[in-house]
């Protein structure tokens, strides 16, 4: 009975409803030609509206829901005329690309640099490290313009390196013993790990981020040498493990600004990749000299700095282009690539990487989940344009083509 009632009142509202709206429409009804021009012109707007739209989604101007902040909207605003990774969408110039170390990752790791790097910024490639002629870097070794060879110390002492660089002075082992002035904590010099192997003896850390000191001095030296300035307008500076997704984003770039990729900073600023212009590169990669040559000033700044537990890399890093300020700055940005790992061929300090059903197909491990992140959000403009790109792999973010 209840559901009766219930029933038929609804279905009185309704009728109700249905007779006060067709009072209203019989008193706007239109005669019937009226109708028909009232019908031809909503269906033209219909159209108009449409073709606007998908022109707009076509140039990548309309931003869809994804876009999330402000400089993102403007990033896809200037690209109006631009597709992602076009010549366009980079400011004009030449650049050279850097990649540093053992070249790891492999074939699939090399491709998307190739493509999405070298390709979309017509760069030059300089390879710096040691000697490597197998077959899986071929496509790199092909495309270097420049080979810098440094082989690695045969029983993994950097120490000697080190003491090279400091044109035979071996007085950089003082840095290895600092006591924080507030804390009286014996700060670990984390990022002179690896220089004075064995395990445990001086300056041994876990890490091995002296290599990266080591290679940024080798790296300033070569470009000196090949007047850089001159020579090139924009510089990156790599490691070789990182499999991108798409090419950098349009930035803006300033030519007093180290850009960074945002994430695995560790208190600092990542290490692992920087843009900068040829102008500055110099002072930027000047770190490790201005290490050696400043040590007594050095110890002081971590004597008394915030870090009081451990200099890391990436703290070491931040404190050295703190010292370059106002004049040279620091940005951070998106990164479109993550590092990865082959399980069976890459060595590891820290990170064994994580397998994934994306990726464990290829054989590579994804070694920090955020920046896989990072790089899936750095690529939503780039996704958009290639949303009916056949080629593209919407689950992995991959182009079919380099597989
Ligand atoms: C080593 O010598 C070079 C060349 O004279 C100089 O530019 C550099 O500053 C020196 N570095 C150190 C740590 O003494
Ligand atoms: C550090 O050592 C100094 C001198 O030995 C002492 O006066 C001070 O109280 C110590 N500070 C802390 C936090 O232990
Ligand atoms: C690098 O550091 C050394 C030592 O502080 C300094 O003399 C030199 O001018 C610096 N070079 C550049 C290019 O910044």
């Amino acid at each position: 009975m209840l559901a009766d009632n219930t029933l038929t009142s609804r279905s009185q509202r309704t009728e109700s409803f249905n007779a006060a709206s067709t009072e209203a429409v019989a008193v706007y009804t239109p005669s019937k030609s009226g109708r028909r021009i009232l019908y031809l012109v909503s269906i033209s707007i219909a159209v108009c509206a449409l073709l606007v739209w998908s022109s707009a989604l076509l140039l990548n101007v309309y931003p869809l829901s994804s876009i999330r902040s402000a400089k993102d909207r403007k990033m896809v605003t200037s690209a109006a005329n631009a597709a992602p990774g076009s010549l366009q969408w980079y400011p004009p110039g030449r650049w050279l690309v850097v990649v540093m170390g053992q070249l790891r990752g492999g074939g699939l790791v090399y491709r998307s640099f190739s493509h999405h790097i070298l390709d979309a910024l017509r760069a030059d490639l300089a390879l710096l490290g040691p000697p490597d002629d197998s077959a899986d870097t071929l496509l790199l070794q092909q495309r270097a313009k420049y080979k810098w060879i440094h082989p690695d110390p045969e029983n993994g002492d950097w120490g000697p390196v080190l003491t090279r660089l400091a044109n035979g002075s071996d007085a950089w082992k003082r840095l290895c013993k600092v006591t924080h002035k507030e804390t009286n904590n014996s700060i670990v010099i984390d990022f002179l790990g690896s220089a004075g192997a064995p395990a445990g003896s001086l300056c041994w850390a876990a890490g091995s981020g002296i290599i990266h000191y080591i290679n940024k001095r080798l790296i300033q030296l070569e470009l000196e040498k090949i007047h850089v300035e001159k020579t090139y307008d924009w510089i990156v500076v790599t490691r070789s493990d990182y499999l991108y997704l798409c090419p950098i984003p349009r930035l803006n770039l300033n030519k007093a600004t180290i850009y960074a990729p945002q994430g695995e900073e560790y208190g600092g600023i990542c290490d692992r990749f920087a843009i900068f212009s040829a102008e500055i590169a110099l002072t930027v990669l000047n770190v490790t000299n201005h290490l050696l040559s400043n040590m007594d000033f050095w110890i002081k700044t971590w004597e008394l700095s915030i870090y009081s537990d451990y200099i890391n890399p990436e703290r070491m890093l931040y404190m050295y282009y703190k010292t370059l300020s106002p004049s040279i700055q620091m940005d951070k940005y998106l990164h479109p690539g993550f590092t990865v790992r082959r399980p069976d061929k890459d060595p590891t300090k820290y990170r064994e990487g994580e397998d994934s059903k994306q990726f464990s197909p290829y054989g590579i491990r994804v070694k920090y989940s955020g920046e896989y992140e990072h790089a899936m959000e750095s690529c939503e403009p780039w996704k958009r344009f290639q949303f009916n790109n056949k080629d593209y792999n919407k689950e992995t973010g991959l182009f079919q083509v380099l597989l």
